[in-house]
C-alpha cells in the first residue's frame, strides 16, 4: 500500500495475463473483493483492512462523531461483499477497534494508525502462513503425492499461502513431493490459479478435473489432501471452497489423512457447527459460462454455492501458525485461538 492507492494482481485474469489493478477509494476495493480480482478468505481479509484505511483517507469529516460515522459505512459496504470467509468481518473488526481505541486523536492521525494497522495485518499474515507451513510440512512424508482443492496458496494470501504454504514448506525441506490440483470449477481456482503458482515455483503439479479424484485416490495415488478454509466452526466443522467436502468423504473412504490448513483467524468459535455458517451464492452465470462462453443452454435453472461445509469428522488435522489440532477438535481450536498448544 503506497500513501494513496491498493494495488492488487487481477486474478480473473490469470494464467493468461498478469494485470495489477490500481485502488484509489475503498468502493473500488469492495468491488474488487466481490468481482474475485482479490480471493482467498486470507488475502480478503488483507484487502478489506487496506480498503478500511483508503476509505478514512478519503473522509471529509469536521467532527469526530462525522468521522466515525462515515468510517462505520466504510467498514458496512467492505462487510457486504462476501459472507462466508470470516477473515474479512475479523480485519473489519481490527480496524474498528485501533480506530475507537485512538478516539481522542487528531483525524489525520487516526487515518495514519489505520494505515500502519493495515500494513500490519499484511506483514503478519505473511509471517502466519510460514508457520503454518513450518507445521504443516512434518505431516508431508518424503515421495507423497499430495492433492489440493482450489487455490490456498501465495495468491489467497499476503504470500506463501495456507496449504500451499505446507506443500511449499515440504519442498522446501528438500522432500520429493508432487501434487495433484483440482481444477475447482466454476471459478477454475486448482487450474488458473494453483497451477500457475506451483509450476512457477518448479514444484511438480498435476491438473486433474474434479471429477478426476476419486479414480486417483483409488488407485492408491495420492498419499494425503491438504486444503485450505474459510471458516471453522468450533467443532472444527470447516467452510471451504465447493467440492471440498466431496474430496474430504472421498478420502475418508480411501483411508486417506484430509488436512486443513489456516490462520487462526479463520477460526469462528462463536459458531458451534458448521451448519451456522453462511454459504455464499453466486451469480448463475459462473456454471452456465466459462470465460464469457455459454456452455448451457439459455434458461436453465442453475445452483451455485460457492463454498461447502465439511464435517470435522472427515478432517485427519486442522494446522495453524500455533500448531497442529488432532482429536478433540473442540478443546484443541479453543487453546489454539489462545497459541496455547
Ligand atoms: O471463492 P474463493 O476463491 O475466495 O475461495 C477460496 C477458498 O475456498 C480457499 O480455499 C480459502 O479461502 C482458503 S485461502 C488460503
Amino acid at each position: 500500500m503506497s500513501f494513496r492507492t491498493i494495488i492488487m494482481i487481477d486474478q480473473t485474469r490469470l494464467p493468461g495475463e498478469e494485470i495489477y489493478n490500481t485502488y484509489t477509494d475503498y468502493q473500488g476495493v469492495a468491488e474488487a473483493i466481490q468481482g474475485m480480482i482479490i480471493r482467498g478468505a486470507p488475502a480478503i481479509g488483507v484487502a478489506a483492512a487496506m480498503g478500511v484505511a483508503l476509505g478514512a483517507r478519503g473522509i471529509i469529516a469536521d467532527t469526530q462523531e462525522s468521522f466515525f460515522r462515515q468510517l462505520d459505512n466504510v467498514c458496512d459496504v467492505l462487510a457486504r461483499t462476501r459472507p462466508t470467509a470470516v477473515n474479512l468481518f475479523w480485519a473489519i473488526e481490527k480496524m474498528k477497534k485501533i480506530a475507537e481505541a485512538n478516539k481522542g486523536k487528531k483525524l489525520d492521525q487516526i487515518r495514519e494508525i489505520l494505515k500502519q494497522e493495515a500494513i500490519r495485518i499484511e506483514a503478519e499474515d505473511l509471517t502466519i502462513c510460514r508457520n503454518i507451513g513450518k507445521w504443516g510440512a512434518t505431516l508431508i512424508p518424503e515421495g507423497a503425492t499430495v492433492l489440493t482443492h482450489c487455490n490456498a496458496g501465495g495468491l489467497a494470501t499476503a504470500g506463501y499461502g495456507t496449504a500451499l504454504g505446507v506443500i511449499r514448506a515440504a519442498h522446501e525441506a528438500g522432500k520429493n513431493i508432487l501434487v495433484f490440483a483440482d481444477e475447482t470449477r466454476p471459478w477454475l481456482q486448482g487450474a488458473r490459479l494453483t497451477a500457475w503458482e506451483l509450476m512457477k515455483e518448479k514444484i511438480p503439479v498435476t491438473l486433474i478435473s474434479d471429477n478426476m479424484a476419486g479414480f486417483f485416490m483409488n488407485r492408491g495415488e495420492i498419499t494425503c489432501c491438504v486444503v485450505g478454509a474459510d471458516r471453522i466452526a468450533a467443532n472444527g466443522d470447516t467452510a471451504n471452497k465447493i467440492g471440498t467436502y466431496s474430496v474430504a468423504v472421498l478420502a475418508k473412504e480411501n483411508n486417506i489423512p484430509f488436512y486443513v490448513a489456516a490462520p487462526v483467524s479463520t477460526l469462528d468459535l462463536s459458531l458451534s457447527d458448521g451448519s451456522r455458517i453462511p454459504i455464499e451464492e453466486r451469480p448463475s452465470t459462473e456454471v452456465t459460462h466459462i470465460r464469457g462462453n455459454s456452455i448451457a443452454p439459455e434458461g436453465i435453472n442453475v445452483r451455485n454455492p460457492s463454498f461447502d461445509v465439511t464435517p470435522a469428522r472427515y478432517i485427519t488435522a486442522i494446522i495453524t501458525e500455533n500448531g497442529i489440532v488432532k482429536g478433540d477438535f473442540a478443546s484443541g481450536l479453543r487453546k489454539i485461538s489462545q497459541g496455547l498448544t
